[in-house]
């Protein structure tokens, strides 16, 4: 038995933030600075008024309309996120209500690698046979922790939610056993209780391009595959340099290498849900293909699968 991804879903806020809007409200900054520096064009921000758990229901809704599947099929619910709506009770079970079920239901916070924490998680329950059908939900609201004030994170960051569904089948590929990896460095990466986003950027992105290009090779290394062999590859869409040298370390060639962080920035744990169901509607992922992932954020925590996209259940 293996655990495959047979659905997708996202949901972004309605607002949208251009370069120019942080230019017209007096930060010290252009959007020629920030597209050379990250590729990043414009972000969705959430009204302070809203709730991330809609946001997160609306996304694991449209997954389980893709894959087909109701509500009460569902045995376990993981949301992964650093920004819920309280600090208790998590985000799950708001989602699991708002769908009318009362699945298990548990928030992971693995801060930007939350959601391919959460595929291994979500594959080993239904490996275990213990599940048989998973929703994973990765719903961050960064806008809620970032310093508008200060030029050097206001612009990196987005809000959003991605969903997947999980069943379990006889599957070609499946979703391979994630490599996982901590280095705990607090200093280079925080957000304080009740605070803002701080990092030192250098640090951050020298240590998410080797973490996540080491854990990929490494995967595919277990797996018996070689880059060659990826159809895709999508990593944390942290800035669009990041994804670029990540691809360049490992030899991805630039055809193959998944980014939408132009339109939505940083949006943490959400980020590789999103670029996926994005990749699909531009046509650029097809069932069947073989598609490598690769996440890295605060912790450092880092991880990297590979996965056969929506494959027949044999
Ligand atoms: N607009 C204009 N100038 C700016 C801005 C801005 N928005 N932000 C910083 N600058 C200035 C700095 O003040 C500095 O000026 P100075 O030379 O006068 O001191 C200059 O630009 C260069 O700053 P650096 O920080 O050296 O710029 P760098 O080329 O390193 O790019 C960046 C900064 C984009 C943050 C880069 O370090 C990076 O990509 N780091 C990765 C961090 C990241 O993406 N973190 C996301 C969270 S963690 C995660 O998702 C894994």
């Amino acid at each position: 038995m293996k655990a495959g991804v047979v659905g997708i879903g996202r949901a972004l806020p309605d607002k949208v933030v251009t370069n120019a809007d942080f230019e017209a409200r007096g930060l010290d900054t252009t959007d020629d600075w920030i597209v050379r520096r990250t590729g990043i064009r414009e972000r969705h921000h959430l009204e302070p008024e809203d709730q991330a758990g809609a946001l997160a229901t609306e996304a694991a809704r449209e997954a389980l309309a893709d894959a087909g599947l109701g509500a009460d099929e569902l045995d376990h619910i993981i949301v992964t996120t650093i920004t819920p709506d309280w600090i208790t009770p998590g985000l799950a079970p708001r989602v699991a209500d708002d769908l009318g079920v009362g699945a298990g239901a548990v928030d992971l916070n693995g801060a930007c690698a939350g959601f391919v924490y959460a595929l291994d998680h979500a594959s080993a329950l239904i490996e275990a046979g213990r599940a048989s059908a998973v929703l994973v939900v990765s719903c961050d609201i960064l806008s809620r922790i970032t310093d508008f004030e200060d030029r050097s994170t206001a612009v990196l960051f987005g809000d959003g939610a991605g969903a997947a569904i999980l069943t379990g089948g006889e599957f070609a590929r499946g979703v391979a056993a994630a490599e996982l990896g901590s280095d705990y460095q607090v200093d280079q990466l925080n957000a304080p209780i009740g605070g803002f986003l701080g990092m030192n950027g250098r640090s951050v992105y020298t240590n998410a391009v080797d973490r996540m290009a080491q854990a990929t090779r490494a995967v595919l290394e277990r797996e018996g595959l070689t880059v060659d062999d990826l159809d895709l590859f999508v990593a944390h869409q942290a800035n669009q340099r990041i994804l670029d040298a990540t691809a360049a370390q490992l030899g991805v060639p630039a055809e193959k290498l998944v980014s939408n962080v132009d339109r939505v920035a940083n949006t943490s744990s959400a980020s590789i849900p999103l670029a996926l169901r994005d990749a699909e509607s531009d046509g650029r992922l097809e069932p069947g293909m073989l598609v490598g992932l690769a996440a890295f954020g605060a912790g450092y925590v880092w991880g990297a699968t590979v996965i056969g996209w929506k494959e027949d259940r044999a």
